[in-house]
Protein backbone atom coordinates (compact mmCIF):
# COMPACT_ATOMS: atom_id res chain seq x y z
CA UNK A 1 0.00 0.00 0.00
CA UNK A 2 1.15 3.32 -0.90
CA UNK A 3 2.15 5.90 2.42
CA UNK A 4 0.28 8.71 0.60
CA UNK A 5 -1.82 8.42 -2.24
CA UNK A 6 -3.44 11.75 -4.09
CA UNK A 7 -6.87 10.41 -6.38
CA UNK A 8 -8.16 12.73 -8.57
CA UNK A 9 -7.29 15.90 -7.22
CA UNK A 10 -8.96 18.78 -8.60
CA UNK A 11 -8.30 22.24 -6.80
CA UNK A 12 -10.04 25.12 -9.39
CA UNK A 13 -10.29 29.11 -8.34
CA UNK A 14 -12.57 31.03 -9.84
CA UNK A 15 -12.09 30.08 -13.40
CA UNK A 16 -8.66 28.80 -12.92
CA UNK A 17 -7.49 25.26 -12.64
CA UNK A 18 -4.49 25.46 -10.34
CA UNK A 19 -4.63 21.06 -10.08
CA UNK A 20 -6.49 19.58 -12.71
CA UNK A 21 -7.56 15.54 -12.05
CA UNK A 22 -4.01 14.86 -10.34
CA UNK A 23 -3.50 11.24 -9.33
CA UNK A 24 -0.36 10.55 -7.14
CA UNK A 25 1.45 7.87 -5.10
CA UNK A 26 4.16 7.88 -2.83
CA UNK A 27 5.78 4.84 -1.18
CA UNK A 28 7.27 4.93 2.36
CA UNK A 29 10.74 5.79 2.24
CA UNK A 30 10.80 7.79 -0.95
CA UNK A 31 12.00 11.04 -1.48
CA UNK A 32 9.62 11.99 -4.48
CA UNK A 33 10.85 15.04 -6.67
CA UNK A 34 8.54 17.45 -7.45
CA UNK A 35 8.90 20.22 -10.66
CA UNK A 36 7.11 22.14 -12.79
CA UNK A 37 7.03 25.65 -14.46
CA UNK A 38 6.42 28.67 -11.93
CA UNK A 39 2.54 28.72 -11.88
CA UNK A 40 2.13 24.67 -12.15
CA UNK A 41 0.31 23.92 -9.53
CA UNK A 42 3.13 22.45 -7.24
CA UNK A 43 3.07 24.32 -4.29
CA UNK A 44 -1.21 23.96 -4.37
CA UNK A 45 -0.55 20.55 -4.20
CA UNK A 46 1.53 20.50 -1.08
CA UNK A 47 -1.58 23.19 0.16
CA UNK A 48 -4.01 20.08 -0.55
CA UNK A 49 -1.84 17.33 1.12
CA UNK A 50 -1.50 19.38 4.28
CA UNK A 51 -5.19 20.70 4.65
CA UNK A 52 -4.78 24.29 3.91
CA UNK A 53 -6.86 23.99 0.92
CA UNK A 54 -9.75 21.74 0.39
CA UNK A 55 -9.50 20.13 -3.40
CA UNK A 56 -12.36 20.92 -5.31
CA UNK A 57 -12.72 17.27 -6.36
CA UNK A 58 -10.89 14.43 -5.27
CA UNK A 59 -8.87 12.96 -2.49
CA UNK A 60 -5.69 12.61 -0.17
CA UNK A 61 -5.29 9.24 1.55
CA UNK A 62 -2.75 8.49 3.98
CA UNK A 63 -2.18 5.34 5.57
CA UNK A 64 -5.28 4.15 4.15
CA UNK A 65 -7.13 6.59 5.94
CA UNK A 66 -9.46 9.25 3.41
CA UNK A 67 -7.82 12.83 5.39
CA UNK A 68 -9.57 14.51 2.50
CA UNK A 69 -10.70 18.47 4.46
CA UNK A 70 -9.41 17.80 7.52
CA UNK A 71 -7.41 20.57 9.17
CA UNK A 72 -4.13 21.44 9.13
CA UNK A 73 -3.32 20.41 12.93
CA UNK A 74 -5.24 17.28 12.40
CA UNK A 75 -3.26 16.60 9.67
CA UNK A 76 -0.46 16.98 10.73
CA UNK A 77 -0.95 14.76 14.11
CA UNK A 78 -1.63 12.24 11.27
CA UNK A 79 1.83 12.69 10.58
CA UNK A 80 2.73 14.89 7.31
CA UNK A 81 3.52 17.98 7.63
CA UNK A 82 4.76 20.79 5.16
CA UNK A 83 7.33 23.89 4.82
CA UNK A 84 6.19 27.29 3.23
CA UNK A 85 7.62 28.12 0.01
CA UNK A 86 7.57 31.75 2.07
CA UNK A 87 9.04 31.46 5.58
CA UNK A 88 8.14 32.55 8.28
CA UNK A 89 9.53 32.48 11.95
CA UNK A 90 7.46 33.80 14.44
CA UNK A 91 9.18 37.31 15.13
CA UNK A 92 10.30 38.19 18.79
CA UNK A 93 10.83 34.25 19.93
CA UNK A 94 14.28 32.33 19.36
CA UNK A 95 15.45 29.67 17.19
CA UNK A 96 14.68 27.58 20.16
CA UNK A 97 11.84 28.43 20.73
CA UNK A 98 10.22 29.05 17.17
CA UNK A 99 11.03 24.80 17.16
CA UNK A 100 9.90 24.32 20.66
CA UNK A 101 6.68 25.21 19.53
CA UNK A 102 6.42 22.43 16.39
CA UNK A 103 7.31 20.28 18.89
CA UNK A 104 4.00 20.84 21.10
CA UNK A 105 2.40 19.02 17.84
CA UNK A 106 3.07 15.47 19.74
CA UNK A 107 4.81 16.07 23.10
CA UNK A 108 3.27 18.24 26.03
CA UNK A 109 5.76 18.69 28.99
CA UNK A 110 7.66 22.19 27.88
CA UNK A 111 11.31 20.74 29.16
CA UNK A 112 10.68 17.63 27.02
CA UNK A 113 9.84 19.64 24.01
CA UNK A 114 13.01 22.31 24.50
CA UNK A 115 15.03 19.05 24.76
CA UNK A 116 13.33 17.27 21.37
CA UNK A 117 13.72 21.09 19.74
CA UNK A 118 17.70 21.20 20.49
CA UNK A 119 18.15 17.95 18.96
CA UNK A 120 16.63 19.07 16.14
CA UNK A 121 18.84 21.63 16.29
CA UNK A 122 21.69 20.13 16.55
CA UNK A 123 20.31 18.07 13.25
CA UNK A 124 19.98 20.90 10.87
CA UNK A 125 22.82 22.21 11.79
CA UNK A 126 21.62 25.38 13.48
CA UNK A 127 22.57 24.86 17.66
CA UNK A 128 24.71 27.58 17.78
CA UNK A 129 21.86 29.97 16.58
CA UNK A 130 19.73 28.39 19.41
CA UNK A 131 19.35 31.73 21.29
CA UNK A 132 19.50 33.86 18.29
CA UNK A 133 15.82 35.69 17.20
CA UNK A 134 14.28 33.87 14.09
CA UNK A 135 14.19 37.81 12.36
CA UNK A 136 18.14 37.87 12.65
CA UNK A 137 18.87 34.89 10.60
CA UNK A 138 20.07 34.70 7.18
CA UNK A 139 17.81 33.39 4.04
CA UNK A 140 19.35 29.89 4.22
CA UNK A 141 19.43 29.74 8.23
CA UNK A 142 15.53 30.70 8.04
CA UNK A 143 15.20 27.88 5.08
CA UNK A 144 17.46 25.29 7.53
CA UNK A 145 14.65 26.80 10.77
CA UNK A 146 11.59 26.03 8.65
CA UNK A 147 12.97 22.54 8.13
CA UNK A 148 13.32 22.12 12.05
CA UNK A 149 10.46 23.51 12.78
CA UNK A 150 8.50 21.10 10.01
CA UNK A 151 11.44 17.75 11.55
CA UNK A 152 9.85 18.62 15.17
CA UNK A 153 6.14 17.60 14.60
CA UNK A 154 7.46 14.05 14.01
CA UNK A 155 6.14 13.17 10.40
CA UNK A 156 6.63 10.43 8.35
CA UNK A 157 5.80 12.45 5.36
CA UNK A 158 7.90 15.84 4.86
CA UNK A 159 6.32 18.38 2.13
CA UNK A 160 9.67 20.58 1.32
CA UNK A 161 8.26 23.47 -0.55
CA UNK A 162 11.85 24.98 -2.57
CA UNK A 163 13.65 24.68 0.47
CA UNK A 164 16.52 25.42 -1.25
CA UNK A 165 15.75 28.57 -3.44
CA UNK A 166 17.89 31.39 -2.56
CA UNK A 167 20.65 29.78 -1.52
CA UNK A 168 24.68 29.36 -2.09
CA UNK A 169 25.92 26.56 -3.49
CA UNK A 170 27.50 25.89 -0.23
CA UNK A 171 24.12 26.05 1.78
CA UNK A 172 22.39 23.89 -1.24
CA UNK A 173 24.90 21.59 -0.76
CA UNK A 174 24.33 21.32 2.95
CA UNK A 175 21.21 21.14 2.92
CA UNK A 176 20.92 18.34 0.19
CA UNK A 177 22.75 16.43 2.71
CA UNK A 178 20.46 16.91 5.09
CA UNK A 179 17.46 15.79 3.19
CA UNK A 180 19.73 12.53 2.96
CA UNK A 181 19.70 12.44 6.41
CA UNK A 182 15.96 13.33 6.47
CA UNK A 183 15.55 10.13 4.51
CA UNK A 184 17.74 7.62 6.39
CA UNK A 185 15.69 8.79 9.64
CA UNK A 186 13.15 7.12 7.92
CA UNK A 187 11.19 10.20 6.68
CA UNK A 188 9.24 9.47 3.37
CA UNK A 189 10.07 13.70 1.49
CA UNK A 190 8.18 14.94 -0.75
CA UNK A 191 9.75 18.39 -2.74
CA UNK A 192 9.29 21.45 -4.75
CA UNK A 193 12.42 21.71 -6.06
CA UNK A 194 13.52 23.97 -9.56
CA UNK A 195 17.27 23.56 -9.55
CA UNK A 196 17.25 20.27 -11.65
CA UNK A 197 20.92 19.20 -9.94
CA UNK A 198 19.30 19.06 -6.99
CA UNK A 199 16.46 17.03 -8.28
CA UNK A 200 18.62 14.36 -9.46
CA UNK A 201 20.78 14.20 -6.58
CA UNK A 202 18.22 13.48 -4.41
CA UNK A 203 14.94 12.44 -5.70
CA UNK A 204 14.05 8.40 -6.63
CA UNK A 205 11.31 9.86 -8.86
CA UNK A 206 10.17 12.84 -10.08
CA UNK A 207 6.83 13.96 -10.72
CA UNK A 208 6.19 16.92 -13.28
CA UNK A 209 3.19 19.34 -13.69
CA UNK A 210 2.33 21.91 -16.35
CA UNK A 211 -0.16 23.83 -15.68
CA UNK A 212 -2.13 21.87 -12.97
CA UNK A 213 -1.70 18.65 -15.10
CA UNK A 214 0.82 15.81 -14.26
CA UNK A 215 2.40 15.40 -17.71
CA UNK A 216 5.08 13.18 -16.55
CA UNK A 217 6.25 10.57 -13.43
CA UNK A 218 8.67 7.87 -13.33
CA UNK A 219 12.64 7.80 -12.41
CA UNK A 220 14.89 10.61 -13.51
CA UNK A 221 16.52 9.53 -15.68
CA UNK A 222 13.40 8.45 -18.43
CA UNK A 223 11.53 11.95 -16.90
CA UNK A 224 14.70 14.31 -17.56
CA UNK A 225 14.45 13.17 -21.77
CA UNK A 226 10.37 12.84 -21.68
CA UNK A 227 9.67 15.36 -24.80
CA UNK A 228 7.16 16.51 -23.21
CA UNK A 229 8.79 17.68 -19.89
CA UNK A 230 11.57 19.38 -22.18
CA UNK A 231 8.48 21.53 -24.03
CA UNK A 232 6.91 22.67 -20.47
CA UNK A 233 10.50 23.93 -19.15
CA UNK A 234 11.41 25.64 -22.54
CA UNK A 235 7.97 27.62 -21.90
CA UNK A 236 8.52 27.81 -18.24
CA UNK A 237 11.78 28.45 -16.68
CA UNK A 238 13.97 29.01 -19.99
CA UNK A 239 12.02 32.14 -19.98
CA UNK A 240 12.85 32.94 -16.24
CA UNK A 241 9.29 32.34 -15.48
N1 LIG B 1 -5.31 31.06 -3.15
C1 LIG B 1 -5.32 31.22 -4.48
N2 LIG B 1 -6.31 31.91 -5.10
C2 LIG B 1 -6.32 32.05 -6.44
N3 LIG B 1 -5.38 31.54 -7.28
C3 LIG B 1 -4.37 30.86 -6.72
C4 LIG B 1 -4.28 30.66 -5.29
N4 LIG B 1 -3.16 29.92 -5.03
C5 LIG B 1 -2.59 29.69 -6.22
N5 LIG B 1 -3.30 30.23 -7.23
C6 LIG B 1 -3.00 30.14 -8.67
O1 LIG B 1 -2.89 28.76 -8.96
C7 LIG B 1 -1.83 28.53 -9.89
C8 LIG B 1 -0.82 27.56 -9.29
O2 LIG B 1 -0.12 28.24 -8.25
P1 LIG B 1 0.99 27.51 -7.38
O3 LIG B 1 0.43 26.24 -6.87
O4 LIG B 1 1.47 28.49 -6.38
O5 LIG B 1 2.13 27.21 -8.45
P2 LIG B 1 3.67 26.77 -8.28
O6 LIG B 1 3.91 26.49 -6.82
O7 LIG B 1 3.83 25.57 -9.16
O8 LIG B 1 4.48 27.92 -8.80
C9 LIG B 1 -1.26 29.89 -10.23
O9 LIG B 1 -1.89 30.35 -11.41
C10 LIG B 1 -1.66 30.73 -9.04
O10 LIG B 1 -1.76 32.10 -9.38
MG1 LIG C 1 5.24 27.33 -5.44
Amino acid sequence: MALMEVKNVTMRFGGLYALRQVNLEVNRGEIVGIIGPNGAGKTTLFSVISGFLKPTEGQVIFKGKNITGLRPSAICKEGITRTFQIVQPFPGITVLENVQVAAFNRLTGTKSAAEKAEEILDFVGLYSKKDALGSNLTVGERKRLEVAKALATEPELLLLDEVMAGLTPVETDTTISLVKKIQDKGITVLLIEHVMKVIMSLAQRIVVLNHGEKIADGDPETVSKDPKVIDAYLGGVATGA
